[in-house]
């Protein structure tokens, strides 16, 4: 009988492109995913912990398993990523009924600690950090009906900002090789993938420690000549690492697209000292006006902290009047939240939850109309869409994105599916553009 999996995901990007790895890798050894957790015979959560509410979800969904383990006494269930990490044997102790805990550093050996646990019936938990990286598992078809794909080329974060988990969850940074990331990128073109994201925590210093090796500008002009690749992304940025040659890319490169997401998390200097961000507000207004001098129409996104220990009014203030001034494309804003491990637990000054709040309204809502604004000022141009599929709201509308990452919606009865056409924008909403075909 095939066996059949289950993985709910939670978080980032990374969290994803884990997810579809360990999927890979159980296809390849005969298993089958499943979309129906009633179903499964392995149920596996995929966790995040940047935030104590994202951990507070999968910590509920964790629990909800109990109940299918009593039905069926051999189901195998697993936590895998940034909880099981942080919170490593601990959650065998906590939930009895769990039988493997696996950290993100070592996801690649799903398939043989599956087989030790229907072998032996053991809990196992496997939290390595210093784990070495393999290759890419490929699996034929894997992609299908999909066009776009994310492709890792570096694991952990060594910045140690001070409200962040990641580099206590994801360890210390790394970067795969160049020539595997290569391959991978031609073996996702061959699948039928037009456009890669590739994605890192801070991808700005791939291979920054061994001067020998390509830096990220390098990785990015090789991607650059794959035929067949018609886009090329990359995220996360740090501001302190974006050099003049990767900001020089967006004047030249055929498939880099015109977008760029940098988060900055306050525009206070005093905050941006205390989270030990390493740039200051004028350095970081000062590369967005290189960029956007460099490739004019680049859009800008941003990740943004609010209530973080010590913030004054007026230094919340200083963000409000960041965000007036450069006029990001989109931003995801955040309350600060108290995560263990983290520098800023022990900085004085904490900030209460309806305050938070208060702070993050005020933020989102002076974003919602600088979005709008930003969205309406395209009506009427010319975009190239790379057609994803069906628009959620159906009425015979396709769905894609431009090259500066915003979703448009446009009605075609035809099956564009993993084409590249050219939209003129009618209208500019909230969240996506309406749009009508140019030339057919
Ligand atoms: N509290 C709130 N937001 C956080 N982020 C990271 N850690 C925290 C935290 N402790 C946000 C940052 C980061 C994004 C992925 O999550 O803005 O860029
Ligand atoms: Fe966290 Fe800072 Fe690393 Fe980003 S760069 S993952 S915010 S420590």
């Amino acid at each position: 009988m095939t066996e059949l999996f289950y993985i709910k995901t939670f978080g980032c990007q990374m969290n994803k492109h884990d997810s579809d790895s360990m999927s890979q890798i159980l296809i390849n050894q005969g298993y089958r995913q499943t979309e129906s957790i009633k179903d499964a015979h392995i149920i596996l959560v995929n966790t995040c912990a940047v935030r104590e509410k994202a951990e507070e979800k999968a910590l509920s969904l964790i629990g909800r398993l109990s109940h299918l383990r009593t039905k069926k006494p051999n189901l195998i269930t697993g936590v895998i990523g940034c909880v099981a990490q942080e919170r490593g044997v601990n959650l065998l102790k906590h939930f009895p009924y769990l039988d493997l805990i696996l950290g993100p550093r070592n996801i690649y050996q799903i398939d043989k600690l599956l087989s030790q646990i229907k072998k032996e019936r053991e809990r196992i938990s496997s939290l390595d950090l210093a784990c070495e990286l393999t290759s890419f598992p490929k699996c034929n078809g894997y992609f299908k009906g999909r066009v776009t794909s994310f492709l890792k080329i570096m694991e952990g974060c060594d910045n140690f900002c001070t409200y962040c988990i990641v580099p206590f969850v994801r360890g210390r940074e790394t970067s795969l090789p160049a020539e595997k990331i290569i391959d991978e990128a031609k073996h996702l073109v061959s699948q039928g993938i037009k456009e890669i994201t590739l994605i890192g925590q801070n991808v700005n210093s791939y291979n920054v420690r061994d001067k020998a090796l390509p830096t990220f500008p390098g990785l990015l002009n090789e991607l650059d000549s794959i035929s067949g690749l018609e886009r090329l992304r990359f995220t996360t940025s740090h501001p302190k690492n974006l050099s003049d040659e990767l900001i020089d890319l967006f004047a030249g490169s055929k498939s880099l697209c015109a977008h760029m997401h940098l988060p900055v998390q306050s525009g206070s200097n005093n905050i941006l000292k205390l989270m030990s961000r390493g740039y200051t507000r004028d350095k970081y207004i000062d590369l967005i006006e290189r960029l956007r001098k460099t490739r004019p129409g680049i859009t800008i996104t941003s990740d943004m902290i609010v209530g973080f220990p010590g913030e004054t009014e007026k230094d919340f203030e200083d963000s409000l009047r960041l965000i007036d001034e450069i006029g990001f494309d989109n931003l995801f804003s955040f309350k600060y939240s108290e995560r263990p491990g983290i520098k800023a637990l022990e900085l004085p000054g904490k900030i209460g939850e309806n305050e938070k709040q208060r702070r993050l309204s005020i933020l989102q809502e002076r974003q919602r109309g600088i979005t709008l604004s930003k969205n309406r000022l395209l009506e009427g141009t010319i975009q190239e869409i790379l057609v994803e599929g069906p628009a959620k709201r159906g009425d015979n509308q396709l769905t894609g994105r431009t090259r500066g990452d915003k979703v448009v919606n446009f009605p075609s009865a035809n099956n564009l599916k993993g084409r590249l056409v050219m939209v003129r924008i009618v209208k500019g909403f909230q969240n996506s553009l309406l749009a009508e075909l140019v030339d057919g």
